[in-house]
């Protein structure tokens, strides 16, 4: 077997050529799809990204039969945990009063403060008791404070690894680049010295240096990154003239953005990466590895076709790399980084240049 140059991505005339291996066809049977992540050993690289399906026993032994390699649980909130914290603090302060009206408080403060944290704990221990497979719980916040701490009770309740969703607007004009990058590193920072698991960081592409910002998020301690988080944008009904949420699912076409992001990224920041937004069909799993992400991750693939669609998936990229001459998954991440490929300005401001020049040619008159 040999390594030589190949063009994925020809069709789209997206980048130049990669590291290809060269071998005989394999048999599927051959394939050996086990990949490493965050320092876990999974399975597979296709990977159930946060959803509200996750957390849902009934569908655990459906994802782990069509073959996910981990399950990521839809977050926990920041918000959510401050305020049980807030909860717990009023509660205490109850118990120290002797008043026996007081604590007619007692119930209603209770039942609230185990309906969030209590419930994710149970959820990742009996996610843990159904499954082979890595748990990921998840955490969803912005700024440094207690709840950071919270990141120590999922690792103890069994969780793997914790992903940490580091969504926010920085919409306040006060707040500036830097202080937005100090304050997410800070949380990182806590979230890593809360628990002794490996965490991985799920980010926006919205960072102004992303590669930079990258570089110290693993230097913070994350062992991963996440690319990317997927916005929800407000819509404005325009009857009656409101503004609400409404969610549309992604499609392949999303895929190109953590795409470029894993191929700039791969073999220059010492972390996995999981691509995640836009992975649908079995050649978005094999583009994500070969640009150089560790796990292709899906959440809107399976809220459309049912969690069995991570079977078409997992067994349409065994097929592919056998079909390509490849022993295993592994061997494929990051052949068509930007590293490896003949022409890397693809990845950067040379392959806007040529998109909208040759789009200009096609739409003249
Ligand atoms: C209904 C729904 C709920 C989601 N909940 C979470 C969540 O709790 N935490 C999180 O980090 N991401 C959440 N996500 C984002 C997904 O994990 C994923 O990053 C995003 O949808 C992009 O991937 P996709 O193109 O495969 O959908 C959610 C997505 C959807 C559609």
């Amino acid at each position: 077997m040999s390594d030589e140059v190949w063009g994925l991505f020809d069709d789209d005339g997206l980048v130049g050529v990669g590291r290809k291996v060269t071998g005989d066809r394999r048999t599927v049977g051959e394939v050996d799809l086990a990949v490493r992540y965050l320092g876990l050993e999974l399975p597979t690289p296709v990977v159930a990204s946060a959803s509200p399906i996750n957390s849902d026993p009934r569908v655990w032994p459906e994802l782990q039969a069509a073959g996910v390699g981990a399950v990521v649980l839809p977050s926990l909130f920041e918000e959510q945990l401050e305020e049980e914290s807030r909860q717990a603090d009023e509660l205490f302060g109850l118990a120290s009063d002797t008043n026996p009206e007081a604590t007619a408080g007692y119930f209603p403060v209770l039942t609230a403060y185990n309906h969030g944290l209590q419930r994710y704990l149970d959820t990742i221990t009996a996610a843990k008791r159904a499954l082979q497979i890595p748990v990921i719980a998840s955490l969803n916040g912005v700024t440094p404070g207690g709840w950071t701490g919270y990141a120590r009770e999922l690792a103890d309740a069994g969780a793997d690894a914790i992903e940490l969703n580091v969504y926010r607007v920085a919409a306040d004009p006060a707040f500036d680049a830097a202080a937005v990058e100090a304050e997410t590193l800070a949380v990182v920072e806590a979230v890593v010295a809360a628990c002794d698991v490996p965490v991985a960081v799920k980010l926006s592409p919205y960072w102004s240096a992303l590669a930079n910002f990258a570089v110290r998020l693993v230097e913070a301690g994350a062992a991963g990154l996440v690319m990317f988080n997927r916005f929800y944008q407000p819509d404005i009904d325009v009857e009656a003239l409101r503004v609400g949420p409404r969610l549309v699912l992604s499609t392949s076409q999303e895929l190109r953005l953590p795409l470029r992001w894993s191929a700039l990224l791969h073999g220059r920041v010492d972390a996995s990466i999981g691509l995640s937004t836009g992975v649908h069909e079995p050649d978005d799993v094999v583009k994500a590895l070969a640009a150089g992400a560790d796990v292709a991750m899906t959440t809107s693939a399976l809220l459309h076709h049912g969690p069995a669609h991570a079977g078409v998936l997992v067994s349409g990229l065994r097929r592919w790399l056998a079909d390509h001459g490849y022993d295993g998954a592994s061997q494929l991440t990051g052949a068509m980084s930007q590293r490896a490929v003949t022409d890397p300005a693809a990845f950067e401001r040379a392959n806007y240049l040529e998109e909208i020049t040759t789009a200009a040619r096609s739409f003249r008159r």
